[in-house]
């Protein structure tokens, strides 16, 4: 075979290794959170990059992969996101977080959420099954619109 020939069927052949290794990774960073990727579709996971954008996410742990987001298979629509000990600062009632109308579960616990209060507009998050906000410094009452 001319070499041109076999340096074809080698970049080839990386190219179909990394297409596997791509396929078979779940997770990637986004802004410097790893997501689990797995079935998302490329508009939620750009609306997830921009509600992380608006805080501080530096102390987020890179490693820790019970942090991200996760998506419905069938729907690519956000239905779950952890951020742990991550996020610093406002959590304003217009953030982009409560755009994810899919969402079942939402872990946003030991963030520092700085003076925030606790948007009324959780209340229309209305699949939730799980929502843990414990230690971050969410201030004020409960809001009615959460049942
Ligand atoms: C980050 O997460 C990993 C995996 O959960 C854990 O082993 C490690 O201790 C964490 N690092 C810090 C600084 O908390
Ligand atoms: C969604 O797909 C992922 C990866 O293919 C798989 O691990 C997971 O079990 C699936 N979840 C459901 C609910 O089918
Ligand atoms: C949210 O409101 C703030 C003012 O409180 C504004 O600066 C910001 O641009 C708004 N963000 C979006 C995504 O609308």
């Amino acid at each position: 075979m001319p070499e041109t020939l076999l340096r074809l069927h080698f970049l080839s052949l990386l190219l179909l290794c990394s297409c596997a290794f791509l396929s078979s990774s779940s997770t990637i960073d986004v802004d410097d959170v790893v997501v689990g990727l797995v079935a998302c579709r490329s508009r939620q996971i750009e609306a997830f990059t921009q509600f992380t954008n608006e805080f501080d996410t530096r102390w987020c742990n890179h490693s820790d992969y019970s942090n991200g987001v996760w998506c419905d298979n069938s729907t690519g629509a956000v239905t779950k996101i952890q951020l742990t000990a991550c996020l610093s600062g406002t959590l304003k009632p217009n953030s982009s977080l409560f755009g994810f109308h899919q969402l079942r579960h939402l872990d946003l616990s030991n963030n520092n959420f700085i003076s925030s209060t606790l948007p009324s507009k959780f209340g229309y998050l209305n699949r939730l099954e799980v929502l843990i906000l414990s230690s971050n410094g969410l201030l004020g009452q409960v809001p009615s619109s959460i049942n």
